[in-house]
């Protein structure tokens, strides 16, 4: 860079800094800026230099002037660089921990810093507020606005950053995370999640020692199968459901990521989050912007329980497609089928979801594909055409069937993915992710197609549009993703092959912009060979998600469990199916712990089992606001005892219902001690009845008491779960009668 643009720009920035002073008048050293929610503060100050620094993140001060004097309690070591605790941290000018960004600038130099400009707020509304944040470099025409957009009631912030120059030339970004946190503690616990197919969520919580933790996945597509983004970090010792301080996050992306846990010299902890930029350094041109995906967080100080209901609050209201609306209960074929079926068998099963009193019957895979028929997962893919042998008449005479039989019609998808085996593959060999001169190697038969390519992206909106125009009233649509990317190279990008991971994620949101700007409600489940697409990125334009093709309720418990620290029940699409060996009642019982569905086949059920589903989904229409919309209360931890017993409560304290489960069948288990409600009122009077009771059975539970609120949450209530009665729900009904209140 030339000596006199140098001095032109530290000059304007100089005379910014002026500008900023001005406008700051009541403290010329440090501005702070503190971002708070109803319980939670972050707060950052622009030093007297201008390095931008996050000085807290915690448990907000009823007076935030006393935010400034936070820093000087603490008696750490030297910080050295001036940036330990940077809100931003800048690489290769003064940093010597873990960067946030990090860029070759258009003269090959490779060093950054990044000061404080300008900030405003704005109210969005009267929930939320969004700050930015101006940071610029002060050798270089480099600036990143920081965002942090704050739910007061909900208590998260979701933060990101937009990355743009003015160089001379094209910049590389090699490193550009959405979030930079610093916290401080005695000491930090993550909790983080692992799994595979159909082993999604298994937790492991381990105390977080010095240097840097990494959670990341760098698979492209089906990128949580290994590993989500979401974790929690609890502060001094392992929050419990009720105690402790707790920061739950995660980012909201659908591809690689990448989260580094760094506890430093001083003993404090570093969170760096953002998109993986493993294999991905990003040219960006002057005048470009680089928008990077919004990490979410929130915090509580009253343990994992509230955190988890903040976060499904927030999801609800804010993020979650629909997340306020109406779900369809459904039969699905894809356990009672697979790909063996035709109209006549499927005409049966549209009678069959009538009987069995579900909304919609959903259609899975194994329905198209003629010069290469869909028989089996080793063909068809992309050829997205009914296939005639097994649907002469198509979708649209099935959808029309459906209405007059008194249901709805959903259908399945992958429309990102091509077999080999396909007319697609033939025809469009370029527009398949695979190296040109190396072998392929397939994840379940198949290759992923390059939705970095706009005529892909057409292509796969294409899909989605054609069933509509075909069928109008088609209404639900299953959207899987079974492959990861291998032979990660994109014919379309042709030089630029390096921004490959992050073009395929921007085009996959490209397209379900373009599916939701035309279909804005239609439901759409988000699959992924199970849980292996779970994120907020994606379930903004998603109305649920299959958190696993594990369907075995025993295993299902600690999934969903898992899964329900960082996402609302509404959002789980649990199915009755055949997969182990508790008796329909606990299957149905632990499906209806989320949006019901089942996957078997109706016609062989016993008699009894019949009546049972039929009764069951009828009483799930009931209770299904309190259980979607409802304040959700994990009671007893799988994980750490023989049992698991989950409530939801309304939000007026007068309807809850608690599921109870044995989940270990050793000799005399059962629920020896009461269990304690939570979130009821302790005033209201209750009454316990249970429900979704087997047929000819009798419950030992006595709906004509009435307990406190105060009862039930300090002393409990017995389910009576035993290796006989393995799966017990309970509803709980305020009894707001005159009589009721003077006992
Ligand atoms: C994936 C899904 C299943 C089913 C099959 C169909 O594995 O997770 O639910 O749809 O694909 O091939």
């Amino acid at each position: 860079m030339n000596q006199i643009f140098k001095s032109v720009l530290s000059q304007s920035f100089i005379l910014s800094l002026l500008t900023l002073a001005a406008a700051n008048q009541s403290n010329a050293q440090n501005i702070t800026i503190p971002i708070e929610t109803s319980h939670q503060a972050l707060v950052l100050q622009a030093d007297e230099n201008k390095n931008l620094k996050n000085i807290y993140l915690g448990k907000k001060l009823a007076d935030p002037k006393e935010y400034d004097f936070i820093k000087s309690r603490y008696k750490q070591t030297e910080d050295y660089s001036g940036l330990l605790n940077s809100a931003y941290t800048p690489s290769g000018s003064r940093n010597l921990m873990e960067p946030a960004i990090s860029v070759i600038h258009a003269d090959g130099n490779m060093s950054l810093d990044l000061r404080y400009i300008s900030h405003k707020t704005i109210r969005l509304n009267d929930n939320v507020s969004l700050l930015t944040v101006l940071l610029k470099d002060p050798v270089y025409n480099f600036e990143v606005t920081l965002y942090y957009k704050s739910y007061h009631k909900e208590d998260v912030i979701e933060q990101w950053n937009v990355i743009r120059h003015h160089e001379k030339g094209n910049v590389t970004l090699q490193k550009f995370a959405s979030a930079n946190l610093n916290l401080q503690a005695q000491s930090f616990w993550l909790k983080q999640f692992h799994g595979d197919w159909a082993k999604e969520m298994q937790p492991e919580e381990s105390k977080l020692t010095h240097g840097i933790k990494t959670l990341d996945t760098k698979l492209g597509t089906r990128a949580n199968l290994f590993m989500p983004s979401v974790f929690m970090v609890s502060l001094d010792k392992p929050a419990t459901e009720d105690e402790g301080n707790v920061l739950y996050g995660a980012l909201e992306w659908s591809g690689n990521f990448k989260i580094d846990f760094e506890v430093d010299f001083q003993d404090n902890l570093r969170i760096i989050a953002g998109m993986n930029n493993y294999a991905s350094p990003y040219i960006l041109k002057p005048g470009e912007e680089f928008t990077t995906p919004a990490f979410l967080f929130t915090l509580s100080d009253k343990g994992k329980g509230e955190a988890s209901r903040k976060l499904q609050n927030w999801a609800r209201n804010y993020k979650l497609l629909d997340g306020k609306g109406n779900r369809l209960t459904l039969l699905n074929n894809w356990e009672a089928t697979y790909f063996d079926f035709n109209e006549q068998k499927l005409s049966g099963l549209l009678k069959d979801t009538k009987k069995l009193g579900v909304d919609l019957f959903l259609l899975d895979d194994g329905w198209f594909g003629n010069k290469h028929p869909r028989n089996d997962d080793h063909a068809g893919l992309g050829d997205w055409q009914e296939n005639r042998r097994k649907l002469p008449n198509g979708i649209t005479s099935l959808v029309k069937e459906a209405g007059a039989d008194g249901v709805k019609f959903g259908i399945w998808i992958e429309p990102e993915m091509v077999n080999p085996k396909s007319d697609l593959y033939t025809k469009h060999p370029d527009w398949v992710i695979k190296q040109p001169d190396r072998e392929e190697h397939y994840f379940r038969n198949q290759l992923v197609l390059d939705l970095s390519n706009p005529k892909v992206q057409d292509f796969v909106y294409g899909i989605v549009d054609s069933l509509f125009i075909k069928a109008p009233s088609l209404a639900y649509i299953k959207w899987d993703c079974n492959a990861v990317i291998y032979n990660a190279y994109s014919a379309h990008l042709k030089n630029n092959q390096s921004q490959f991971y992050i073009d395929y994620v921007h085009g996959l949101y490209k397209v379900l912009e373009r599916i939701r700007a035309k279909y804005p409600v239609v439901p759409m489940m988000l699959c992924s060979g199970g849980g292996g697409r779970v994120d907020y990125g994606a379930l903004k334009y998603f109305t649920e998600f299959w958190p696993s093709d594990n369907t075995d309720p025993v295993e299902r418990i600690f999934i969903q469990w898992d899964y329900s620290y960082f996402y609302p029940a509404i959002a789980s699409s649990n199915h009755v199916t055949d997969w182990g060996k508790q008796p329909v009642k606990f299957r149905t019982d632990v499906a209806m712990m989320g949006k019901l569905g089942f996957d078997i086949v109706v016609s062989e059920l016993k008699e009894n089992d019949l009546k049972f589903c039929q009764d069951a989904v009828s009483t799930y229409n009931t209770l299904k606001n309190v259980i979607w919309q409802g304040d959700q209360y994990r009671l007893v931890n799988p994980h750490e005892q023989n049992m698991a017993s989950l409530m939801y409560v309304d939000s007026t304290k007068s309807t809850a219902v608690m599921f109870n489960y044995l989940v270990n069948y050793r000799y005399g288990e059962s629920s020896k001690t009461p269990i304690r409600l939570k979130g009821l009122d302790p005033a209201k009077k209750y009454r316990i009845q249970e429900i979704n009771i087997y047929p000819g059975t009798k419950s030992p539970v006595q709906s004509e008491k009435l307990f406190s609120g105060d009862f039930l949450m300090n002393i409990g209530f017995n389910p009576e779960v035993n290796t006989t009665r393995t799966s017990v729900i309970l509803k709980i009904t305020a009894d707001l009668s005159k009589a009721a209140n003077t006992l």
